[in-house]
């Protein structure tokens, strides 16, 4: 939800700004807009920042760019996905106060914006758009006044006033050497360098600068020049600098080569497994960054959002399996709400790519405030949710740019294997042949994805046969299940066209009754020796004697399929890391044909920042 970055430095402002604003462009993608504080004022601009901001993606904003540009060597700049107002010019950040010096990004929610409007226009400040932003901008002018110049003090005072969520950059006309950022449950990181620094959304923005980065936690105010550094808590007190090494490499945020990005990280996720593997196999192995205690766990309830969530509804089966645990399975914004009950003994999984979907973090803060232990699933390094866990499993997928999930959806359930191992391991639940049979099969999985996307081609071309159906309809049983509800998700959210996925079982009691003459219906078939392969064989047979065509994906053939996707065999609970390769190539290229945006659906972001 909205991308920010700032930076003051040696160099020209304009260029490294638009260029991370481009790296974060998954965040939201409704408007963008930059601020820059000018070395030597223009006449014209009296002394005024040099603003521009316009509807739609990056490349409007950019086409824009044309003409005098004054030099500048800070500046901050947006792209926004809308809450608070539509996605037009006016909204775009940055916004400003009255006098045009002081402008302010944010990426969040300020909850009592309207109170604060109230009490802006009684005092006389003149409001432009329909943002809860706006209100920041005015407040923030008024307490630098206060603070007589000071950005800083001032920010951190009205930080006191804010409800809700945000990051938040400002910088005035008067000192351009200077920016201010602040963070209250949206994520902002710091990127050192030498001779210039940057504040943004996430360390994306600046890896190609340098690979520094610096960790700012809740309510903690930064303050950056190009030489210097400065980290305070809303009480003005100096914080130490939690500085870390960034371990992504700049060429992992880039396609290259790749038509979009989503297709290259589906290549990735070989590679993305196996880096999520190293080190924690066998006796030696270590899965969880910090000590936990695993013992005396009466019950795992795993949360998270999206993809994520189906990660996790794929975890319980092997979970429940292996460890011998009751496992459910939450949608974090619906556990957060509900009140239910967690106590010490209770493990809380949470699930996420990011680490800071805004859902997420409040369902695991409401599970860390009942006593429950807390592990958390995170591809971000120092993230939220990562920081506020009592224990983390990093997945190692790298940076995954294109909005819909992919390789950090492989790695999420590698990590749910590799923790459900752990338990078993520590709770003796399993014997240890058993423990390194299921290691062996999980290791050799890089290589049998590796060997389905070796033969993706026919797929993208009969999965272009179906471009103009109405609908599409994904079958499962057992993990299969999962499997296909993320698939049905994948198509939705990048072929715009009405995807579900059922159970088999659960046919007869309803969806049955969706299949028409045609109906293209993709079922995930369980390797021959499950309990359960029978009857998804007769699940299949019942919606083909109704019409259906069906897409099957297994390692043997039925006759009952009209078209077949192979994938190599593996252990039941371990299906749902390649039968989900090819329902993300169908999705991919149902996206391709239907002319959509595949990295950057409509009405999506990556990172859900708001409730
Ligand atoms: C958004 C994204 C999904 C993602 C979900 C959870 O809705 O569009 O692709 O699965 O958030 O994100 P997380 O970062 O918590 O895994």
């Amino acid at each position: 939800m909205c991308g920010i970055v700032g930076y003051v430095g040696k160099s020209q402002a304009l260029s490294l700004v638009i260029d991370g604003l481009r790296k974060l462009e998954y965040r939201g993608y409704d408007s963008a807009g930059i601020a820059l504080a000018p070395d030597l004022q223009p006449e014209n601009l009296e002394n005024k920042l040099w603003v521009e901001k316009k509807a739609g993606k990056l490349s409007n904003l950019e086409s824009q760019l044309t003409g005098e540009i004054p030099n500048a060597h800070s500046a901050i700049g947006h792209t926004r996905w809308a809450t608070h107002g539509g996605p037009t010019d006016l909204n775009a950040h940055p916004h400003l106060d009255n006098e045009g010096k002081l402008a302010v990004i944010h990426n969040g929610i300020i909850e009592n914006y309207l109170d604060l409007r109230k009490e802006l226009e009684a005092k006389g400040h003149k409001f432009t758009s329909q943002t809860d932003t706006e209100s920041v901008a005015h407040l923030l002018s008024d307490a630098r006044k206060a603070h007589h110049g000071d950005l800083a003090a001032a920010m951190r005072e009205i930080c006191g006033k804010l409800r809700g969520s945000f990051t938040l950059l400002a910088i005035h006309a008067d000192d351009p050497s200077r920016i201010v950022g602040a963070r209250r449950n949206s994520p902002l990181v710091v990127g050192a360098g030498e001779g210039e620094n940057f504040l943004a959304s996430d360390v994306s923005a600046f890896i190609s600068q340098t690979k520094r980065a610096i960790e700012l936690g809740q309510d903690e105010v930064a303050e950056i020049t190009a030489d210097s550094i400065e980290v305070t808590n809303l009480k003005g007190e100096k914080l130490p600098l939690k500085e870390y090494e960034i371990s992504w490499n700049a060429q992992a945020a880039e396609r290259g080569g790749y038509e979009h990005f989503m297709l290259k990280e589906i290549f990735e996720q070989p590679k993305a497994i196996s880096d999520t593997l190293i080190g924690r196999l066998g006796k030696e192995g270590k899965v969880i960054e910090n000590n936990i205690d695993l013992k005396n766990i009466s019950k795992v309830v795993i949360v998270a959002c999206g993809t994520a969530y189906h990660a996790g509804l794929v975890g319980k089966y092997a979970m429940e399996t292996w460890a011998h645990l009751p496992v459910d399975v939450e949608l974090a914004s619906e556990y957060r709400y509900r009140e239910p009950y967690a106590d010490e003994k209770t493990l809380v999984v949470a699930i996420s790519q990011s680490g800071e979907t805004m859902d997420t973090l409040m369902a695991l803060r409401y599970a860390k405030s009942q006593g429950a232990k807390i592990v958390a699933i995170c591809n971000t390094q120092g993230a939220s949710i990562a920081r506020e866990a009592d224990a983390i499993v990093y997945t190692h997928a790298g940076p995954e740019i294109a909005v819909a999930s992919t390789k950090a959806f492989e790695t999420q359930i590698i990590a749910i294997y590799l923790l459900a191992l752990q338990l078993a391991k520590v709770n003796q639940t399993i014997s240890p042949e058993l423990i390194a049979e299921l290691e062996y099969e999980i290791e050799s999985l890089p290589n049998k994805v590796e060997q389905i996307l070796e033969t993706v081609e026919p797929l993208r071309e009969l999965t272009r046969k179906f471009k103009d159906a109405n609908s599409m309809l994904f079958l499962g049983r057992h993990v299969g299940y999962p499997t296909v509800l993320e698939g049905a998700l994948k198509l939705k959210e990048l072929a715009y066209m009405h995807a579900e996925g059922f159970a088999g079982g659960e046919l007869k009691h309803g969806p049955i009754a969706l299949i028409d003459n045609g109906t293209p219906v993709v079922a995930i078939m369980p390797p021959a020796n499950s309990i359960i392969a029978e009857k998804m064989a007769s699940n299949i047979q019942e919606v083909k004697a109704r019409g259906a065509v069906i897409i099957q994906i297994g390692d043997h053939k039925l006759a009952s399929a009209d078209h077949y996707i192979h994938i190599p065999t593996s252990p039941e609970f371990l299906q749902p890391v390649l039968a989900v390769v090819p329902l993300q190539v169908i999705a991919y290229e149902m996206a391709v044909a239907r002319g959509n945006d595949v990295d950057q659906p409509r009405n999506l972001a990556k990172s859900v920042t708001v409730e």
